[in-house]
């Protein structure tokens, strides 16, 4: 289930972020200390209010195990898609699952033209999750800040919403 991410996910929030090997493969900075975690969902929170970005948390069982985020580009209807899980959760579907459930939000909702992903080339999983979701390889480019090789995809509306339906 997707929800609004509230006050009582800091915890689960700063577990994740401070997962070293799951913050490196998203890009992620890995915080000092769980007062980031109010800056988290305060920016979270002020970034929908701008129409900058939509973030939901990953919910199961009640329990909130990970976030997927639309980011919006300025100049098109266009966003990026970024998702992170607890690692308890890797590796059985999950990750997969939110992603189809937002494509379908950000194409049928939000009328998107497209999404693009970016993803660290060692990234197997996420890599899988955006080829498996139509996601199209538009290039192959170094991260300046850390010397990362990384990918970029994009996934079109038409080519997004004929493969839901043939998935469906
Ligand atoms: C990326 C992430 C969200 C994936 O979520 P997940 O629920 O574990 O992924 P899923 O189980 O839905 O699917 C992963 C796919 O990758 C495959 N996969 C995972 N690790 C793999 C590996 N080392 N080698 C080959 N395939 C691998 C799985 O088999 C699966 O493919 P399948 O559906 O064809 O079997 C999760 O691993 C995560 O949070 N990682 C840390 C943060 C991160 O990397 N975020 C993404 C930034 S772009």
């Amino acid at each position: 289930m997707l929800r609004a991410p509230r006050q009582r996910d800091i915890p689960a929030w700063f577990a994740r972020a401070t997962d070293v090997e799951s913050a490196s493969l998203a890009g992620d900075p890995v915080p000092d200390d769980m007062s980031a975690g109010e800056r988290w969902l305060a920016r979270s929170r002020q970034r929908l209010a701008d129409g900058k970005a939509i973030q939901w948390s990953i919910d199961r069982a009640s329990e909130a195990i990970g976030t997927i985020t639309l980011s919006f580009a300025t100049d098109a209807k266009a966003a990026a898609l970024g998702f992170v899980l607890a690692r308890a959760h890797w590796g059985q579907g999950l990750g997969s699952e939110a992603a189809r459930e937002v494509i379908r939000y950000a194409f049928e909702t939000l009328a998107l033209d497209q999404l693009t992903a970016e993803a660290v080339t060692r990234n197997v999983a996420s890599l899988r999750i955006l080829a498996k979701l139509g996601f199209k390889h538009v290039e192959s480019f170094v991260d300046e800040s850390d010397g990362e090789h990384c990918e970029r995809f994009a996934l079109d509306a038409d080519a997004g919403t004929s493969l839901l339906a043939s998935q469906a």
